[in-house]
């Protein structure tokens, strides 16, 4: 544990504050819709390669020794010793988060796991500690999944939990695919490099205001809920909208709106929660009964059996209404994240570099954490959102809560990394 000034308790000094507005104003423009001030940072797009290009100089000026894509659309740089002997393999602390965003989101959600890991890694080497592990920072691919439609695709790819196959014929919004957009079937799952990790820690913007309640800065992840998305397709005919009869439509849209209030129903009488946030409408004219619309559902629960109900629920529902009104539902799975428990060592660990204690918060938000945590002690960190807004615009940290954020990942790293 460090004993000088650089994690001495839990509040950041002002050169430490100044310190995380310098790094935080060099990516605040990019990607940022002047209209709205959301970002629009979608995986392998333009905004997104300036953000690595940025994170690649960053690193390398405080001292990683290598910057190492993995074939995916991840990058990480490394720093301290290079990956040793094969008995030393699996010995890597590994930090970090994602660069991507939503449609319009936050700049916090994903860059903030970035920044902050720079910043602790830089925080020890100036105050003199050298590591005696490797530790690497990753900048996650695609972490939103808002261009392709599956989150966490990159962690998903280096884990082999997704079939580069089946990734590489994933298509956007304007039907470019994966392999068009990295320049060639992504590398898929990496056990070599997989297996030079020892643990790894994120830290990320709280999505919602636990800790404003508790007027904690900092957190520390129990886990995630189970969650995914599901693709509902429903079809009906296309006709006139003056001289169609009411009784002879065949109205997709409106299977559609009443599968939007069933599965909101269904979610809250669970204690789940359900949203259908994204949705296509052909041919989308206002003179026309449409002929196809297309929605996508996100259902997340406290645990899987809940999770799998409530879907269930949706599904039924739809398809009940469908017959009544002449149209077909389809309903087609396009991700699932079971049930993640973070790492009870590493949740001590992080909970007692405080001597104030650091609350423990469950959550329903996706992260690239709760992929990796399948195959390796895995920790997450949240820094207080006064809003408790995430995925808007709204999204906030202070300047002030987010160097504690630094502070503690840095105490963090040195304990399990430092010497
Ligand atoms: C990621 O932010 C998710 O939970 O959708
Ligand atoms: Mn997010
Ligand atoms: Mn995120």
């Amino acid at each position: 544990m460090l004993s000088d000034s650089v994690v001495e308790g839990p509040l950041p000094n002002s050169r430490e504050v100044a310190e995380f507005r310098r790094l935080w104003d060099e990516i605040a423009p990019i990607g940022r819709d002047p209209g709205t001030g959301g970002y629009l940072r979608y995986g392998y797009t333009e905004p997104v390669r300036r953000l690595e290009e940025w994170f690649a100089a960053t690193a390398t000026g405080d001292g990683a020794h290598t910057v190492e894509p993995d074939g995916n659309g991840n990058l990480i740089a490394w720093y301290g010793p290079r990956p040793g002997p094969a008995e030393r393999a699996g010995d890597a602390v590994l930090l970090g988060s994602h660069l991507d965003s939503v449609p319009y989101g936050g700049g916090y959600d994903g860059p903030l796991g970035v920044v902050s890991a720079l910043l602790a890694v830089r925080a020890l080497r100036r105050a003199g500690r050298t590591f005696r592990r490797p530790v690497g920072v990753v900048a996650f691919a695609e972490e939103e999944g808002s261009r392709f439609g599956v989150p966490c695709l990159g962690s998903r790819l280096l884990t082999g939990a997704l079939d580069p196959q089946q990734a590489a014929a994933l298509t956007d919004r304007a039907g470019m695919t994966l392999a068009e957009a990295l320049g060639g079937t992504p590398a898929g799952a990496r056990p070599d490099l997989l297996a030079r990790i020892g643990v790894f820690v994120e830290l990320h913007v709280e999505q919602g205001r636990a800790l404003v309640d508790l007027g904690a800065p900092v957190g520390v992840a129990s886990g995630i809920w189970p969650h995914g998305r599901w693709r509902l397709d429903f079809t009906g005919e296309a006709n006139h909208a003056g001289t169609t009869r009411m009784a002879d439509r065949r109205d997709p849209i409106l299977t559609y709106a009443f599968t939007v209030l069933a599965a909101n129903k269904e979610a809250r009488q669970r204690g789940a929660h359900a949203t259908i946030g994204r949705v296509e409408v052909e041919p989308n004219a206002t003179n026309a009964v449409p002929a196809r619309v297309r929605g996508w559902l996100d259902a997340r629960a406290a645990d899987v059996e809940t999770l799998d109900a409530l879907v269930e629920a949706v599904r039924a529902k739809a398809a009940e209404r469908a017959a009544r009104d002449g149209t077909t539902v389809a309903v087609t799975r396009e991700s699932l994240t079971p049930s993640v428990t973070f790492d009870g060592g590493l949740i001590a660990a992080a909970r007692r570099l405080h001597a104030d204690g650091v609350p423990v918060l469950p959550t329903a938000a996706g992260h690239d954490a709760g992929i990796l945590a399948a195959h390796l002690p895995t920790a997450m960190l949240f820094v207080r959102n006064p809003t408790g807004v995430s995925h808007s615009p709204a999204e906030s940290a202070t300047d002030e809560d987010c160097a504690a954020g630094v502070r503690h990942l840095a105490a963090l790293l040195d304990d399990l990394a430092g010497r």
